[in-house]
């Protein structure tokens, strides 16, 4: 990810400064004793190795910068490579119910009981709501199937009281799928969970039924 083109500038600063040497040296000068041209061909000498040495300095120090930044990319501290994925806060789940839920009441939480994934922890099947362990962009689906010859209404819902986006489910002498998908920004704390929009047939069939959810992005 580095050039080497600044030594290529040093050392063509070099020649220049060679160059320009040279030229001082070829103009007519008010003493062209040999003394004075020996002083400046020592003082051009000195000032060629100290360059020398600034160069070996330089190519010192981004080998060194080289080294460090792959050790950072190495260790993700730079927000990239391997390791980063680790650091970075990883948040998803996948629920089901693993029961049919007749009875349900009006805005009574859907407990998906069977949890496939909960990487971060963040899904509480005791309650049924997912809170954000950090503020970010969440994407959020649930489908839900009705039961037989019955219609059930719900929401995914932010906060226990706003529903974002609503789910019909239902068929006559059959059983109806509906579903929906949500992108929200969530603050740190936030709640979203799936509950019951209005209590008509009041059944969602187990196993059929799922939610998921994941961290797209942090703020
Ligand atoms: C389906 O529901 C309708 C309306 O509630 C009812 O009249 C009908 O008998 C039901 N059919 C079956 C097969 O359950």
């Amino acid at each position: 990810m580095f050039s080497v083109g600044s030594c290529n500038q040093t050392y063509l600063l070099l020649f220049v400064l060679v160059v320009m040497g040279v030229a001082s040296l070829e103009a007519p000068s008010a003493c062209p004793c040999e003394e004075k041209f020996l002083e400046r061909i020592q003082d051009l000498e000195r000032k060629v190795n100290e360059m020398y040495l600034d160069s070996d300095k330089l190519t010192t120090k981004m080998l060194d910068t080289i080294e460090s930044v792959d050790k950072l990319l190495a260790s993700g501290v730079a927000g990239v490579g391997p390791l980063a994925a680790k650091q970075r806060q990883i948040v998803s789940f996948t629920v089901r119910t693993s029961k049919n839920l007749p009875y349900l009441s009006e805005s009574e939480v859907i407990k998906f009981d069977d949890v496939l994934v909960n990487n971060g922890g963040a899904y509480d099947k005791h309650t049924g709501i997912f809170t954000s362990p950090v503020s970010g962009v969440y994407l959020f689906s649930a489908s839900i199937l009705s039961g037989f010859n019955s219609t059930i209404e719900t929401m995914i819902t932010l906060n226990g009281q706003h529903d974002v986006s609503r789910i019909y489910s239902g068929a006559f002498k059959n059983r109806g799928y509906g579903s929906n998908t949500v992108v929200l920004n969530l603050r740190k704390g936030d709640e979203v969970s799936v509950a019951v929009f209005y209590g008509n047939g009041n059944y969602v069939h187990g196993k059929w039924s799922t939610f998921c959810g994941t961290l797209l992005e942090t703020y």
